[in-house]
């Protein structure tokens, strides 16, 4: 009997999604995102590239956009047409966050880094890229940015505050476009690093920040009521 609560409980607590997993891939987080309802319905990711955030499980109505790679649509991420607005249920926004970059790493042309670009480039890139797809979220749609905290030029950008920041805290308040709902951390085995005096902590983690778009008829949700 004491072994039959055990088998049951701890079968539960193996297949509740935690926030923080060592999943083995993007793909594999996505699925437990999926379970957890904040993607669906008429799905756009704009930042498609090789589609392997999807080779575990593709949402059923998936619109694809990349600039440079084969997608549905090769819209900039920066500027959607005009009519796009509030369209989507949830828009997945995955941007070139690798803030180091070269065009000779063939991992760089995957994330889409390889051009050359400055560290204040690639971060506004980012927020102008986050801003937008959150215009072509539906009211009260989700919004999902993969983002890296990680040390540039010897200091930590913290990606995930950024964004936060831009798009919307974790209070309520008027001015606020969209409200930080859910983070996944993907753990990964830490890359040796250079033998040089570490001065900050190595950030062994990418995130996917889940935002929910501000809808018109929520706000005593919002807390304005
Ligand atoms: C990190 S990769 C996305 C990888 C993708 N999630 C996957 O599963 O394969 C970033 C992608 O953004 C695309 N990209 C870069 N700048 C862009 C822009 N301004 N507008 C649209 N797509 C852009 C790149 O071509 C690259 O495929």
């Amino acid at each position: 009997m004491v072994m039959y609560f055990y088998i049951i409980s701890n079968m539960g607590y193996r297949m509740s999604i935690m926030s923080i997993t060592k999943w083995p891939n993007n793909a594999a987080m996505m699925v437990d995102v999926m379970k957890l309802g904040f993607i669906y319905g008429n799905v756009l990711d704009a930042t498609f590239g090789l589609g392997k955030f999807w080779s575990r499980g593709e949402p059923e109505n998936l619109i694809t956009n990349d600039k440079y790679v084969g997608a549905d649509y090769s819209y900039d991420f920066t500027n959607f047409p005009e009519d796009w607005e509030n369209k989507f249920d949830c828009v997945v926004f995955d941007p070139p966050y690798k803030l180091n970059g070269s065009s000779v790493i063939k991992q760089d042309i995957r994330y889409g880094v390889h051009r050359e670009a400055s560290v204040k480039e690639r971060l506004s890139l980012i927020i102008d890229g986050a801003l937008e797809c959150l215009r072509v979220v539906k009211l009260s749609g989700y919004l999902a940015v993969k983002v890296q905290n990680q040390v540039a030029s010897g200091r930590t950008h913290f990606q995930t505050d950024i964004v936060t920041q831009v798009l919307g805290g974790c209070s309520y308040s008027n001015a606020e476009k969209a409200r930080k709902i859910a983070e996944f951390h993907l753990l990964r085995a830490p890359r040796p690093q250079p033998h040089s005096r570490q001065l900050n902590p190595y950030n062994n983690y990418s995130t996917l920040l889940i935002f929910k778009k501000k809808g018109k008829m929520k706000l005593k949700e919002w807390g304005l009521l």
